[in-house]
């Protein structure tokens, strides 16, 4: 069975503080796998906490391999630190920065080229949904990253509609089940020979009540949790939960 992954995205959030408290809460030797993704600046911190017990992400990468780029990030320095994913096309990324199908596909080879797995973020808004295009709409944005998807390397597809970001109204498990059943048929056609290893997760307002029913469901292969991640309570539930589902 494909192994879960559960991803912390704390956004613009934490501090020392709760880097201690993850690293004190965090279960050892989890048979999921785990990566809390700090703003940027916490990593070398987040990472020195985690002691290889859980992975560290990054929230964004920036497009280019390097140069005059003031205030951005390559994805060969997150590499060189032990950064081992990135989320990329996260729907706030995408709204308050006007991030394109275009720029996320250029993120993710970014990612891709420097040894790191994107976690590539896709997800339709309530009118989408409303006007009976949600499908439609999410199959658009996994068919823009077609080439990160051929090339067999770690990839994850995250399915975070955006009415159900932040607003504690997750999608649910059957809204869920459908929209990852349509992303799997079209990794099947883009890249038939790698679908099988692409995890795809679920996001928004996923927390410590609603983990478990999620998890019930073998489509849904890991999640994305943003608000809960904060609570490391409540986090270490999700972990639980993703780990009676792997059996
Ligand atoms: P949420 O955020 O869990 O607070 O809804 C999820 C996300 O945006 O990744």
């Amino acid at each position: 069975m494909t192994t879960r992954l559960v991803i912390a995205n704390w956004k613009m959030n934490g501090d020392l503080a709760l880097i201690d408290a993850m690293a004190q809460a965090y279960p050892q030797g989890s048979k999921v796998d785990v990566v809390v993704v700090p703003p940027s600046l916490y990593v070398a911190a987040l990472l020195a906490a985690a002691k290889n017990r859980f992975q560290v992400g990054l929230q964004d990468i920036g497009q280019h391999q390097g140069g005059a780029h003031t205030g951005e990030l390559a994805a060969t320095m997150a590499a060189e630190l032990g950064v081992a994913a990135v989320i990329v096309g996260h729907s706030e990324r995408r709204s308050d920065n006007a991030e394109d199908d275009a720029v996320v596909a250029v993120k993710a080879h970014r990612a891709l080229e420097a040894g790191l797995m994107p976690v590539i973020c896709v997800g339709e808004s309530i009118e989408e949904r409303q006007a009976g295009q949600a499908e439609a709409r999410v199959r658009a944005q996994v068919q823009a990253q077609a080439e990160n998807l051929v090339g067999g390397r770690a990839v994850a597809i995250a399915y975070e509609p955006i009415w159900a970001i932040g607003t504690g109204a997750s999608a649910s498990a059957e809204e869920a089940v459908a929209m990852h059943r349509a992303i799997r048929h079209a990794l099947e056609q883009i890249a038939p020979d790698h679908a099988d290893g692409i995890r795809i997760l679920y996001g928004g307002s996923v927390n410590a009540e609603n983990a478990a029913g999620l998890f019930a469901h073998v489509e849904i292969e890991g999640v994305l949790v943003g608000g809960a991640s904060l609570d490391t309570d409540q986090f270490a539930a999700i972990i639980r939960a993703a780990e009676a589902a792997q059996g």
